[in-house]
């Protein structure tokens, strides 16, 4: 097995150290090999996604992407951009299939920004189409209008397409994934408005015909934003696109407390994937070591699970990590009264100490 490590940009190579940890102490056989991405890899190598960095993670089994991003890119031209590097991947990789698990841990209950009693037990997957729709689509770019409110006028645009295919594989991984849970799936989308969403229900709704022991609901995407703060249990597998997908995980990130708990599983059609944390570089906080590694750790469970079939050492990990959290860890972002707030590698090394069964390191409160 060789796992291709890209830590990326702010607290990325942070974070990165201590799922490595973990990966370290588990006693598996793999290899890994490291490599820039992002503003990391521009800085390098003058491309946030170099031909090095991209062929490793072709090579590789798996992935273990951390973050990409910092405002001081934001100048640069596009194609430069740090953000480039995991949508570069996503393209090139065929990662078309993003799992967003949002889990609310019982000891977390109390960090959500909602209700305790409206989070308790939550456990959501949110299943994201990664590799069309407005973010893909051509022609995109800047122009003179000819027609609209402002003829003559500088116009941006973008293009929001799907086709058949692209729509079928992702609904099915989807009723699949219901049929290993509650079998009940959301599409979600804005037909009502959208000819590309339209389309999209058409043909989930046609999909559906395959799998009628699943029950299947169809939401508009501003429905979909205020159920899950309303009463987001009733939520089981969502699946939607690119776009709705991306702003609607944030939002189910919240429900759990923090972002920093979130891991994600980008898969192709042979399940190979890249594994990430849903959050982002978080610039503001980086190099401070307070950063929360608990998401790229629980994307390692992750990775193990899915692409390399090592469910008992994703167990180990899943386990470690909610004895830590019983003990009273906390980092900054999940910290409340009475807790022990700890920094990244205190967290790192209070999961590794679980795993392998030695006591959880007591740190004096801060
Ligand atoms: C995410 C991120 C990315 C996205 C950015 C960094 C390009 O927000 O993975 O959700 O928009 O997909
Ligand atoms: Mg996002």
């Amino acid at each position: 097995m060789k796992i291709a490590i890209l830590p990326g940009d702010g607290i990325g190579p942070e974070i990165m150290a201590e799922a490595v940890k973990v990966l370290n102490v588990l006693d598996l056989s793999f290899e890994t090999e490291t490599a820039p991405v992002g503003g990391a890899a521009y800085e390098a190598a003058g491309h946030p996604l170099p031909e090095s960095t991209l062929n490793l993670a072709k090579a590789a089994d798996a992935i273990l992407f951390g973050a990409v991003g910092d405002w001081k890119y934001d100048t640069l031209d596009r194609p430069l951009r740090p953000e480039q590097a995991i949508l570069g991947l996503r393209k090139h990789l065929g990662l078309f299939a993003n799992f967003r698990p949002a889990i609310c841990y019982e000891q977390l209950t109390h960090a959500s920004s909602l209700k305790p009693e409206l989070v308790a037990g939550l456990d959501i997957l949110i299943i994201r189409e990664l590799t069309g729709d407005i973010y893909f689509g051509q022609p995109r770019g800047r122009r003179t209008a000819v027609d609209g409110h402002f003829p003559g006028a500088e116009e941006a645009f973008d293009t929001m397409r799907y086709s058949r295919p692209e729509i079928e594989r992702i609904a099915h991984v989807a009723f699949q994934a219901a049929r290993k849970r509650s079998k009940k799936v959301t599409s979600v989308d804005k037909a009502n408005v959208l000819e590309t969403f339209q389309f999209w229900k058409d043909i989930v709704t046609e999909v559906h015909q395959q799998y009628p022991d699943v029950e299947l609901q169809h939401m508009y995407v501003d429905n979909a934003a205020m159920q899950l703060v309303k009463a987001p249990k009733a939520f089981d597998v969502v699946v939607t696109g690119n776009m709705f997908g991306d702003i609607l995980s944030d939002e189910a990130a919240m429900l759990t407390g923090s972002i920093g708990m979130l891991p994600s599983a980008s898969l192709d059609k042979a399940n190979k994937g890249l594994y990430e944390p849903s959050h982002g570089s978080a610039p503001d906080i980086a190099g401070k070591g307070v950063a929360n590694p608990l998401a790229t750790i629980l994307s390692v469970a992750m990775m193990l699970r899915y692409s390399l079939n090592q469910p008992e050492a994703a167990a180990r990990i899943e386990s470690a990590v909610q004895a830590v959290l019983s003990a009273g860890l906390r980092t900054g972002d999940i910290w409340s009264e009475g807790m022990q707030k700890v920094g990244t590698a205190a967290m790192g090394d209070a999961v590794v100490a679980a795993i392998t069964c030695k006591t959880i390191p007591t740190i004096t409160k801060s």
